[in-house]
């Protein structure tokens, strides 16, 4: 029996709302409480068996809440997070899971120690396309992996609270690591573009170099006016490359030509020409997956996919990448 509390039913959070509601309906949960600090919302999302509140504090004095999903603005996740720990609920936290890498550590102590779950919402790791993709990386199917790029790009009212480092490179810097199964690059910096506010970029670029030669770049963008919404990530191997439009949930692009040389080699550079496939895949809501993920993590008590270290980390990157620091000076 799984009783739950959303906090904060906002842009993002009434699509939280949604996939909760469901699993309400499909007996996955139990209880579901929406808590915002604007009640109307709240009470306009939640309907019909489902309570709601304007103060998280109930949420965390109900013995039949377990865990608390927090979808609130980024700079509250830790202060809110924390509490919820101490509280003795399990947590998901939206992405980033804070907003600075010393609250990101300190968060994930706090859950060792208190013996908790952490979920972070690094949402693309549970896309049916990344996952085909890992499946592919991880059999060899891709042969060697080159290297891997994506454009995340919209034509969007920057957000107020972050630039795009933290609301959508944070995105890229875990998946790569996510889908080469390291902890961190060997190196990642960024140029970035700042035209509007003060202290949020509305652009930037990141290079990421991982060992083996592999590389990875993103173009992060809310000012692109040419693309309403573009989220494509395309991986270049060996053997297959593939590109996964994170808009389509049912289908992945693969290139069947092959690409070999290698630095080293005495070989000429050889690129076989081949067809692109359409590959049906199974579709899935990634965001309903990963709010599944993290109910089973609560009964199991195992680590999510997109877990709390992986969320550290991924603040960790970001802010090296905005404070120029180097990854690691070997
Ligand atoms: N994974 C993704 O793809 C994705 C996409 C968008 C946003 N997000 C993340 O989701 C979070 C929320 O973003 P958003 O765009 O929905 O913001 P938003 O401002 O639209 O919504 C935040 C909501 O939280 C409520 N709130 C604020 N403080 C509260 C408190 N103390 N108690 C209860 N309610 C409170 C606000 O009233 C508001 O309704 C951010 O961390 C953002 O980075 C993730």
């Amino acid at each position: 029996m799984t009783g739950i509390g959303l906090v904060g039913t906002g842009y993002w959070g009434k699509n939280h709302a949604r996939n909760w509601k469901e699993m309400l309906k499909e007996g996955v949960i139990d209880k579901l409480v929406f808590c915002d600090i604007d009640i109307e919302r709240a009470k306009e999302l939640a309907g019909e068996g489902v309570g709601y509140t304007d103060s998280y504090q109930e949420l965390l004095d109900d013995l039949e809440i377990h865990a608390i999903d927090i979808v609130t603005p980024s700079n509250t996740h830790y202060p809110i997070g924390k509490e919820a720990l101490y509280a003795g609920k399990d947590i998901f936290v939206e992405k980033p899971l804070t907003m600075n890498s010393a609250e990101a550590r300190d968060i994930v102590k706090i859950a060792e120690s208190e013996n908790r779950i952490i979920g972070v919402g690094h949402i693309f790791r549970y896309h049916p396309g990344i996952q085909k993709v890992k499946r592919m990386i991880d059999s060899g199917e891709l042969g060697r992996i080159y290297y891997m790029f994506t454009n995340r790009m919209a034509f969007a009212s920057p957000r107020k609270d972050m630039g795009v480092m933290y609301a959508l490179g944070v995105h890229e810097l875990d998946l790569y690591c996510y889908l080469l199964g390291v902890k961190y690059p060997r190196n990642a910096r960024i140029t970035k573009g700042t035209f509007l506010q003060p202290g949020i970029e509305e652009f930037a670029d990141i290079l990421m170099e991982f060992d083996d030669n592999i590389s990875g770049y993103a173009v992060e963008s809310w000012m692109s006016p040419f693309d309403k919404k573009m989220r494509v990530f395309t991986i270049i191997g060996s053997e297959k490359s593939v590109r996964v439009d994170y808009m389509k949930h049912d289908e992945i692009e693969v290139f069947n030509g092959k690409i070999t040389g290698d630095l080293g080699s005495h070989n000429d550079p050889v690129l076989v020409d081949g067809e692109v496939e359409i590959v049906k895949i199974e579709k899935a809501e990634p965001l309903k997956a990963e709010l599944m993920d993290f109910v089973s993590c609560i009964g199991t008590r195992n680590q999510p996919l997109a877990d709390m270290y992986s969320g550290m980390r991924a603040v960790e990157m970001v802010e090296k990448c905005l404070n120029n620091e180097c990854f690691r000076p070997d």
